[in-house]
């Protein structure tokens, strides 16, 4: 049930270097929102500016949270962005992870795709449910959910300036044997790290969910802008759109050589 609403800013906050959390009131999407979808924010109101879209990293009464990273023009801009300012925002759109209740949970988070890890997280842990949570990125300059308690947190950099050295599909693989099977992982981040998670869960015959990533436009299925390759329930190829089909899909139904 998506709605389309003028959201008041709450908050915008620097958390790292790059990274912001932005806190937009939107009661009907907050109210609507399952952990795996996300908005498109209206730059201007403008419709020469594509909207862009954001993962929904928590929901706090009324409110949405949002965490992003500064990597262009608008993001950017968002961070000038302040207190009782409104912008237009439509969500939630996309589909959303579909929560295993027996076994080990983890969720496996890089770079922006931190954001709906840790909506996800709250909510598993809303029910009950203890998620274990790698979190990996290339330094120790990233975005890291430190509020995740250290017993439950995997961290892991490409440099080692921070926790396990290496990626964090290899620290993965390290913990895995340690974890009560059925083993359920859910991911967001870089093509790469999704391309090796679907390769640890057929190696481990574990169900793995990941929550691609692609340019957006529409963000409702009109545009095309977001196609990539999948494969069928009979192996046969196929075109889905990540803002409609997705963007949470099986890990065996991406092609990623396609
Ligand atoms: C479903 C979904 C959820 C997302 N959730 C988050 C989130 O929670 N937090 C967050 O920070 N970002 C998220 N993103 C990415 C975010 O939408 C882009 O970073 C943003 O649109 C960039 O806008 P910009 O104007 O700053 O950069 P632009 O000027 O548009 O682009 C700057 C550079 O980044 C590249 N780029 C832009 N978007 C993407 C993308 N999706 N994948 C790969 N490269 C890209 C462009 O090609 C260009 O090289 C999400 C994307 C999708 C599709
Ligand atoms: S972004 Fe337009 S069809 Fe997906």
């Amino acid at each position: 049930m998506k709605n389309i609403c003028e959201s008041i800013i709450i908050e915008n906050t620097q958390l790292t270097k790059d990274y912001w959390k932005l806190k937009l009131e939107a009661p009907t999407i907050a109210k609507n929102a399952k952990p795996g979808q996300f908005i498109e924010i209206y730059f201007n109101n403008s419709v020469k500016i594509f909207p862009r879209p954001f993962s929904i990293a928590g929901i706090d009464e009324n409110n949405l949270v949002l965490i992003y990273k500064i990597v262009g023009s608008q993001t950017k801009k968002m961070t000038s962005w302040k207190t009782g300012e409104q912008h237009r925002i439509l969500g939630p759109l996309g589909n959303f992870f579909q929560i295993n209740n027996i076994g080990t949970n983890v969720l496996v988070g890089g770079g922006v795709g931190t954001a709906p890890m840790i909506f996800l997280r709250s909510h598993l842990i809303s029910k009950g449910l203890e998620p274990k949570y790698f979190s990996g990125a290339r330094n120790d300059l990233e975005y890291f959910p430190e509020e995740v308690k250290n017993s439950q947190l995997f961290i892991s950099t490409d440099d080692g300036s921070k926790g396990f050295k290496g990626n964090v599909v290899q620290h993965l693989e390290k913990e895995i044997q340690n974890f009560k099977q059925p083993i359920n992982i859910y991911s967001c981040g870089p093509k790469k790290m999704m391309e090796a998670l679907k390769k640890l869960g057929q190696k481990y015959k574990i169900k793995v969910q990941l929550s691609m990533e692609t340019l957006m436009a529409c963000g409702m299925g009109l545009c095309q802008g977001c196609a990539i390759k999948t494969y069928s329930k009979n192996g046969e190829d196929k075109i889905s759109l990540v803002c409609k089909d997705g963007p949470i899909f099986k890990a065996e139904e991406i092609n990623f050589h396609g």
